[in-house]
């Protein structure tokens, strides 16, 4: 089979389940991951006779995508703020709307001394891009998932970075320093908006790292805030990636808390997606 045989059997394949632009760019990541192979290099090649182990090697990646496996867990890596992030399926794959959250602290924070904790750190992109970032700061990343943390662990060492990890369930955890600054993307979809997701989040993505209870939409964020009582620093911040859904209902919970302050962010989409407070 040539490569442009495979280019026309790869789109009707996946048409079903994906855009044609998403095809475009899951047919660049076959190129260019699997086979080595340049785009331009297929411009001009597209005759190209593809060998028994390339053919095998893109079948079993087409299957997988079949399946609706997204394609950062079949090449078991992800790209975030510029830099590679192994990724498996116990952990939420970084999401593009998670780079602003890390890019607003960064801009916002420049200086070098402070203690810095991310509270559900998953695949510890947050907390290793803002080690990467900010060398001086001391950092802390929490999460519950022990194979999250190990992935994180690999995440960290890949960039020879020292983040202090807790494997800890949040709501049990009550062994902190003072803290400059909290960060935060915690679960914040609820049980009912699964209605509205695409079926290689909800088959692939592990649970408990999206959801909470239609009951309890703001459960991460008020314990979050029950810590910062005890331990965020006087001026210290908190910065959340939050459902827009919610807005309100957090602002009206933190002001129980007395954050008087507080700052919205938009995000690409133009939806309510961050929120600073200040103690
Ligand atoms: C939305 S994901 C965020 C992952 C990562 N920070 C990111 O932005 O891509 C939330 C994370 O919270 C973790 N988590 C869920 N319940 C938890 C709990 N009770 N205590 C600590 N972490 C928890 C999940 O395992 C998951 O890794």
């Amino acid at each position: 089979m040539t490569i442009g045989e495979f280019n026309s059997n790869f789109r009707s394949d996946l048409t079903e389940l994906y855009s044609e632009e998403e095809v475009s760019s899951l047919f660049k990541i076959v190129l260019e991951e699997l086979l080595s192979f340049d785009i331009t290099k297929f411009y001009l090649k597209p005759d190209y006779v593809l060998t028994n182990i390339e053919l095998e090697k893109i079948k079993k990646f087409t299957n997988e995508l079949k399946r609706g496996k997204p394609f950062q867990y079949i090449v078991g890596e992800t790209r975030f703020y510029g830099y590679k992030f192994y990724v498996n399926d116990s952990v939420l794959i970084p999401r593009v709307e998670t780079e602003a959250l890390v890019d607003w602290v960064l801009r916002e924070n420049k200086q070098s001394k402070t203690t810095v904790i991310d509270f559900c750190t998953g695949s510890g992109c947050i907390a290793v891009t803002m080690k990467m970032k900010r060398k001086k700061w001391n950092i802390f990343a929490l999460e519950n998932s022990k194979k999250a943390i190990e992935l994180a662990k690999r995440n960290s060492s890949r960039y020879y970075v020292n983040i202090n990890y807790i494997h800890a369930d949040i709501f049990s955890w009550n062994k902190y320093d003072e803290i400059d600054i909290i960060i935060s993307n915690p679960p914040y979809v609820v049980e009912s908006q699964k209605k509205f997701m695409k079926v290689n989040v909800l088959n692939f993505e592990p649970e408990n790292s999206i959801f909470v209870a239609d009951e309890n939409p703001l459960i991460f964020y008020k314990r979050i805030f029950d810590i910062s009582k005890l331990k965020l620093k006087a001026g210290g911040l908190i910065y959340f990636e939050i459902n827009p859904k919610f807005k309100n209902p957090l602002i009206s919970l933190s002001k129980k808390y007395k954050f008087s302050n507080y700052e919205l962010k938009k995000d690409i989409f133009k939806r309510n997606r961050y929120i600073k407070f200040q103690k």
